[in-house]
Order: C-alpha cells, then sequence, then structure tokens
C-alpha cells in the first residue's frame, strides 16, 4: 500500500516552527511520510500564531481554503494547534464555523497528538482537546523531526510569566516551566553526535530560565556548560527580556568562545510612560544604559530588537523616545510591529487606542530609520573578513552558497557544496540592507 502523507504548515515564532519539527516527528513515527504538496497530502496540520491579528487572519484564510481540499478528498485529515486554538473559546468557535477540521489541540498536549491522529478518522465531529491549566510539566521525548542539518533549535523553557499588557503569550503558553538542565545538556549533546554545528536555544524568556526549577539553576551558568560539548561549534539563544538580562549573562557571552556575540533584546517602546504601560519593568534610560553596558563588553557584539508602534496613549512626543531609542543604539536589525488589539489583554481595553491614520504613518517612519540604520551598520562591514557558519544553498540564488556571521548577519557567496556545515573566513564584498556578499578568503 502507498505511504500516507503529512504536511505541517506554521506560523509565529521560532518555538512554533520548533514545535512543528515535533509534529512532524509523531507524523512520522505513525508512519506517514513529508509532502509539500497539498493535494497529495492524508493529514495536514496547522501550527498557528495569535500574537498579532495578521497572524490569525491568515490561518482564517487558509482554513477556509481547506474546504474544498476536503470536499475533494473526504478522506484527508484536518488538525489544528498552536497558540491560537488556546485561546479562550476559539476552539469551540473553529470546530462551529469549520466543521470540516478534524480534531484541535492546544500548546499543552503534543504529547497526545498521536492519540488524536489515529482517532481522528470516523469520530464524525471535530475532536477538541485543549488543556487550559498552563501550569502543566513539560513532557520530554517526543520524537522530532528535524528540517536542518546544520543548525538545531532547542527549547529550554515553556511559557511566560511577565503579562505584559499588550501580549496574549503568558495566556496561550502558560507559565513558565524549565527544563532540567540534564536534559538540555543530553539533548545538545546528541545533536553534537548528530553532527549539528549551531544550536538556538528558544523560551519566550530565556533570562529567567532556570528560576523555577527544585535546585534553581541560572541562565549564564548553562550556557557556560553548554560551551564545553565537544563539536557545537556556535550558541545562540533567543529571546531576553531588558529586565532580567544580568551581568552574569554578559559575562558569559564574552567568555564562552562559542556564544555567539549578538542579543535579541526587544525594547518595544521607547517613553519611560508607555513601558510602565505596557509592564516592561524598565525606563529608557535603563534599557540604553544596557544596551551600553553590552556594548561596552563584548566586542563586536550585535543587538537586534523587536518595536511596537501605537500602543493606546502613544503621543507624538512618546514616538520620539522611541526614534531616539533607535538613533542611540543603533540596531543591526529591528522588527518593528504595529500595535495589534489581542482579546482578553488588559491594553485592549484601555481607553486611548491609537488610530490607524496616526499609527501607521509613525511606523513607516520607524521603518525608514531603522532600515537606513541597518544599512549603514552592514555598510560598515565591507573589506572585513568574517567567519560563517555555510547553511546551505541560496534561497534566491542556486549557483550561491549562504552563511551567518556570528553576529547573525546571513552573507552569500560563491563555493563548493561540500562546504556546507563547515566553518569557513569570507571576506565582504558588497554589504546590501538586508544581507551581504562575499568571497571565500583562502589561507
Ligand atoms: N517573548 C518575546 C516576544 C514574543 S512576541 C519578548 O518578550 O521579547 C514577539 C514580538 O511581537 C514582541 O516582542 C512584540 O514586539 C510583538 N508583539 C507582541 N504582542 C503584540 C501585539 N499585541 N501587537 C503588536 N505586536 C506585538
Ligand atoms: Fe509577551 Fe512580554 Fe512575555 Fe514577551 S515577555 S512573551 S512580550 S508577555
Ligand atoms: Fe505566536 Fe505563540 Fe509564538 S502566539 S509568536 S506562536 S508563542
Amino acid at each position: 500500500m502507498d505511504k500516507k502523507h503529512y504536511k505541517v504548515e506554521t506560523w509565529g515564532c521560532q518555538m512554533n516552527v520548533h514545535e512543528s519539527e515535533k509534529i512532524a516527528g509523531i507524523a512520522q513515527s505513525l508512519g506517514y511520510v513529508p509532502t509539500d504538496d497539498e493535494k497529495e497530502a492524508d493529514l495536514i496540520i496547522l501550527n498557528t500564531c495569535c500574537v498579532r491579528e495578521h497572524a490569525e487572519a491568515k490561518v482564517y484564510g487558509r482554513l477556509g481554503r481547506l474546504k474544498s481540499l476536503k470536499r475533494k478528498n473526504p478522506d484527508l485529515i484536518i488538525g489544528i494547534g498552536g497558540c491560537m486554538t488556546q485561546q479562550k473559546d476559539e476552539a469551540q468557535h473553529i470546530a462551529k464555523r469549520y466543521p470540516y477540521v478534524d480534531f484541535i489541540f492546544g500548546t499543552h498536549n503534543l504529547h497526545k497528538l498521536s492519540e488524536m491522529i489515529a482517532n481522528a478518522k470516523g469520530a464524525g465531529s471535530t475532536i477538541v482537546d485543549i488543556q487550559e491549566d498552563g501550569y502543566g510539566k513539560i513532557v520530554e521525548g517526543l520524537p522530532v523531526e528535524r528540517d536542518d542539518r546544520v543548525k538545531a533549535w532547542v527549547s529550554i523553557m515553556q511559557g511566560c510569566n511577565n503579562f505584559c499588557t499588550y501580549c496574549i503569550v503568558p495566556y496561550v503558553r502558560g507559565r513558565e516551566r524549565s527544563r532540567s538542565r540534564e536534559e538540555i545538556i543530553k539533548e545538545v549533546r546528541g545533536l553534537a553526535v548528530q553532527g549539528y554545528k549551531e544550536v538556538t536555544l528558544l523560551g519566550q524568556n530565556v533570562n529567567s530560565y532556570g528560576k523555577d526549577l527544585e535546585k534553581p539553576v541560572d541562565f549564564s551558568a548553562l550556557l557556560r556548560e553548554l560551551n564545553e560539548v565537544e563539536g557545537i561549534e556556535r550558541l545562540r539563544f533567543t529571546t531576553s527580556h531588558p529586565k532580567d538580562l544580568s551581568e552574569d549573562l554578559i559575562f558569559a557571552v564574552k567568555d564562552c568562545e562559542k556564544v555567539c556575540e549578538h542579543i535579541h533584546l526587544p525594547f518595544q517602546a521607547g517613553s519611560t510612560e508607555i513601558l510602565r504601560r505596557m509592564n516592561r519593568k524598565y525606563t529608557k534610560e535603563q534599557y540604553l544604559a544596557l544596551a551600553g553596558r553590552i556594548k561596552k563588553e563584548i566586542p563586536g557584539v550585535s543587538i537586534t530588537t523587536d518595536i511596537m508602534v501605537g500602543f493606546p496613549g502613544e503621543t507624538e512626543d512618546d514616538f520620539e523616545d522611541t526614534l531616539d531609542v533607535v538613533r542611540k543604539v543603533r540596531f543591526d536589525a529591528a522588527f518593528t510591529f504595529l500595535y495589534s488589539p489581542r482579546r482578553g489583554t488588559p491594553a485592549a481595553k484601555m481607553k486611548d487606542q491609537v488610530p490607524y491614520g496616526i499609527k501607521h504613518p509613525r511606523f513607516l517612519r520607524l521603518l525608514d530609520l531603522t532600515q537606513k540604520i541597518s544599512a549603514e551598520e552592514n555598510a560598515k562591514m565591507k573589506g572585513k573578513t568574517v567567519e560563517l557558519l555555510v547553511e546551505g544553498v541560496s534561497k534566491n540564488d542556486p549557483a550561491r552558497l549562504t552563511g551567518r556571521t556570528r553576529t547573525n548577519k546571513l552573507v552569500h557567496f560563491t563555493g563548493d557544496a561540500n562546504l556546507i556545515g563547515k566553518l569557513i573566513n569570507v571576506k565582504v564584498t558588497e554589504p546590501r540592507n538586508w544581507s551581504l556578499y562575499g568571497e571565500i578568503v583562502r589561507n
């Protein structure tokens, strides 16, 4: 009999990208093989995000289009999971409006996915299995089918306790729960044995890793231990919350030769009053001081960030503070977002929502500035020789390879495919806004 095929579609952050690798692992353990062709698929699973309205709208659009696919192939099994389904009453809403969905799961019960897939056929109605309690233990040992052979994601914690007033994540991901130090080290060692060269540690707020463990472990101590794992060449982590980024961490990044000089440090807004209303627990001055400290201690560090425009009550002066932080820190890259009210969050109920007509032009001004600065920072790289980990063939140009610098900049160059997975030196010949072009330096 022909093999059955599955397709996983992913929205959202790296955490979701990694969890889709677990969904793929589970599908494969049931005998399914991957396909990119939806017409060939016997099982389609959507792994969703709800951090902004736009993310959700895309998932609804996709759900709508799946109807005709199911009509053509009534045996197709459709499942939906991830952050979106974990919102209050959302699963019931999906089951009602999209009855051709076979099963709905949440962020806390991936370990039951295999059972759900097996039961989906012949159930006759949508199976809904959402665990509301966000305190559940992390389940270890799920199969993982990784997308890449050079770089790997390792989740070190789940959930978030920060409750920034705009953010849905704490509601859909539950409270902070750290994996044990031993499990993480075991996983990273296993990856080294399989030939992986780079590991990115994932958590909503990695700086508070280990605080909830029976025997608390500091994140910087974890980094120092992982730095010893033989075979792994590079370690990265994301995301850092400015309020929890310790001196110890700065020194761990500085001291550990495998930990890359790149810190993603979202600041969200420049105005201290807006930061207070966001419940971010730092001021503009504290953020600037922290960024300055990082730059001073870690030579050549790159700092990237997330910025939000149009949080309720944001005035022109508040927005100027945001631009001021961008000018002062000069981020290597910035992800900019328009504030999007999220159901059930305190900010969504704030009276002074900023109209689109005001926040959108601000967003464009911010984008202009961040892009100009990133381009200027990239231009400084011209003529420099940098170490690259070669990741694979360039997506836009099959004649080229791409790799990343330790500072996480993408570099395209011409070279032989047997360099994939290797560390090489490249001289930057042509910096562009989003990436760099270079040529191999022969030793
Ligand atoms: N845990 C990470 C961020 C996760 S969400 C952190 O705290 O840094 C990724 C980014 O999405 C956030 O940094 C924020 O800039 C943006 N974001 C979150 N909620 C949002 C909302 N309601 N509207 C617009 N952007 C939002
Ligand atoms: Fe959301 Fe704030 Fe937690 Fe980040 S730290 S996930 S922005 S609540
Ligand atoms: Fe989205 Fe969930 Fe990540 S809401 S940003 S996929 S934690």
